[in-house]
């Protein structure tokens, strides 16, 4: 009796150590495998699936264009405030990091703010307040995007600051200093424009590069791989963007590969000629033509929608009719973690979790990438 006793605590202490060393080493990762929470895609963060992620990004914080702060719209505070929490109930170990900007704020602020001492100390003091507060594990900055090249010297000047900051707070509070990362353009239209690269190096932890939006009705009168990662005799690819990142000084563990868990669909002039930039008349489906990777097996299955893979381009396309989406699937996403992991990258993020269909994508990603 006394030996089974023995016996069962021995074993209960040993369980219990084993416990802790799981979670102290696991939760030290040396990848990125990333996706973006958007607030208003209305996905419940307590369903977020975090097991399948490192790092989770809440998207997105205000910067306020009179005081230069970073703010969180009240519609927002309750999710933002409780979102560290939330998603580690089912996962411990992931890191959250609060996003700032994106696609639609507006870009003039970013530059106003940039250029001032005074006004990128109001955002840098009031970003880390907001993060320690909150309790989130980092900052990205979504400013989409610097557009000349003197924003782009004043940008350096706010990483090189920012950084200043983080690491002073930490030192000072004995807190793990924030992570800084920032979302940055692949697109063809700004590759004249130099990133300030010796900030971008310095400054952050890592960049997200936004190898997506390609193509998209709003701005191709031709059907086109939204997220193509390469396509050939163009500069218009992931791949082209991750080359010239490198080339540029950044290192491969310094970069981590965005694709979207959404395509886009448009409306083909001829039914019959449905391959890549084929001719068409504008969106279909919806207003942009942007749809969730969910409402697009959706559709494939109620319109018994042709499906199509190219692994030249790599990118998924499906028609029926004189409808045509073009899209990443469990194919493309797999072969974009492989290109990531053989280029030696930080790892990947995706563009947002909400749109994913039963964690199909972000599994068939987690998966691929491996330990
Ligand atoms: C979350 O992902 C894990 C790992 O793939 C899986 O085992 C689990 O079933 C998923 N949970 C839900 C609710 O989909
Ligand atoms: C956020 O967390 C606080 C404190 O735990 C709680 O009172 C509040 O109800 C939570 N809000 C939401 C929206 O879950
Ligand atoms: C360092 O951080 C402390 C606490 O966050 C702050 O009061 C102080 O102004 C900071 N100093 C600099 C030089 O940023
Ligand atoms: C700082 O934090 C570490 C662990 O987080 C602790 O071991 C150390 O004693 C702390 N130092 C001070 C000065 O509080
Ligand atoms: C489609 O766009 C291209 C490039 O902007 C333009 O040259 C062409 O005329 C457009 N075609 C139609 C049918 O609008
Ligand atoms: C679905 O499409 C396939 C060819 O793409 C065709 O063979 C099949 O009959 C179609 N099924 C229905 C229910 O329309
Ligand atoms: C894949 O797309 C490229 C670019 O449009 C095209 O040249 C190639 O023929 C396609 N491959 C297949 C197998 O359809």
């Amino acid at each position: 009796m006394a030996a089974a006793k023995l016996r069962s605590f021995l074993f209960l202490i040993t369980f219990h150590f084993m416990l802790l060393l799981q979670v102290q080493f696991s939760c030290a990762q040396n990848n990125v495998r990333a996706g973006y929470w958007a607030a208003g895609s209305e996905f419940p963060v307590s369903s977020i699936n975090s097991t399948l992620f490192t790092h989770l990004f809440c998207a997105f914080a205000d910067l306020n264009s009179q005081t230069y702060q970073v703010t969180v719209s009240s519609a927002n505070q309750a999710q933002f405030s409780n979102f560290t929490k939330t998603v580690q109930q089912k996962n411990p170990c992931v890191r959250t990091l609060l996003s700032i900007g994106g696609g639609i704020s507006d870009p003039s602020a970013f530059a106003s703010m940039a250029s001032q001492p005074s006004s990128r100390k109001s955002f840098i003091d009031s970003s880390i307040r907001i993060a320690r507060s909150y309790g989130f594990h980092g900052l990205d900055l979504d400013w989409e995007y610097p557009s000349t090249q003197t924003q782009m010297t004043n940008l350096g000047l706010l990483l090189n600051e920012w950084r200043a900051a983080v690491i002073n707070e930490s030192t000072v509070t004995n807190n793990s200093r924030l992570l800084l990362t920032a979302a940055v353009f692949r697109n063809s239209d700004y590759y004249t424009l130099n990133y300030p690269i010796q900030a971008v190096k310095n400054g952050l932890d890592w960049i997200n590069v936004m190898a997506y939006d390609f193509y998209g009705p709003g701005w191709s009168n031709v059907t086109g791989p939204p997220a193509a990662l390469y396509n050939p005799g163009t500069q218009v690819s992931g791949d082209y963007g991750i080359t010239t990142w490198i080339q540029s000084g950044i290192p491969a563990n310094k970069i981590v590969f965005g694709f979207p868990f959404y395509g886009y669909a448009w409306r083909l002039v001829n039914a019959n000629n449905n391959g890549f930039f084929a001719p068409t008349s504008g969106a279909a489906l919806t207003p942009d033509g942007s749809l969730g990777y969910g409402q697009i097996l959706s559709y494939i299955s109620s319109n018994n929608a042709t499906k199509v893979y190219n692994s030249t381009v790599v990118s998924n396309y499906c028609y029926s009719g004189t409808t045509w989406i073009g899209y990443d699937d469990v194919q493309s996403i797999t072969a974009k973690v492989y290109y990531a992991k053989g280029k030696a990258l930080l790892g990947y993020f995706a563009w947002h979790v909400g749109a994913d269909s039963g964690w199909t994508l972000s599994q068939a990603a987690y998966k691929t990438w491996g330990s």
